[in-house]
């Protein structure tokens, strides 16, 4: 086999799997921002630019941005008014809102 056929061979494989990683993302955006807007109820209470939410009963995401894991804990456990939504979202929602705040909040 010709090195140049190698060459475009992995070319092509990277672009393959760096297009589905892409697609993946977008994905769990997308649902982490359905759930901010709806079964999370995020949006009553913070404001976040991208989700067009202004409530200001929690702190504004966009200008805390918070990091995955911290919003992991608040979502779980609850933070002062606000409730735990473990059991209540389920894991991948969960997973979905933080992936979707930790990345919209830095907008
Ligand atoms: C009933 C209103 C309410 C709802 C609903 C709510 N929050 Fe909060 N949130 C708050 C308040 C109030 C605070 C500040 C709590 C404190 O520091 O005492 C807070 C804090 C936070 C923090 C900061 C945590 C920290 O450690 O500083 C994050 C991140 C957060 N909320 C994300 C979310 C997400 C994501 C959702 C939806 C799944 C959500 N909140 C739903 C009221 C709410």
């Amino acid at each position: 086999m010709g090195k140049l056929f190698l060459n475009l061979l992995s070319t092509l494989l990277i672009l393959t799997f760096a297009s589905n990683f892409q697609a993946n993302a977008d994905e769990l955006f997308s649902k982490g921002k359905e759930v901010f807007l709806e079964a999370g109820n995020c949006a009553a209470c913070h404001s976040l630019s991208d989700a067009g939410s202004i409530a200001e009963i929690g702190p504004n995401l966009n200008q805390i941005r918070p990091q995955v894991q911290t919003i992991l804990m608040a979502v779980k456990n609850g933070i002062g008014v606000m409730p735990a939504m473990e059991g209540i979202l389920s894991d991948e929602e969960i997973e979905a809102v933080a992936h979707y705040v930790s990345i919209a909040a830095e907008q």
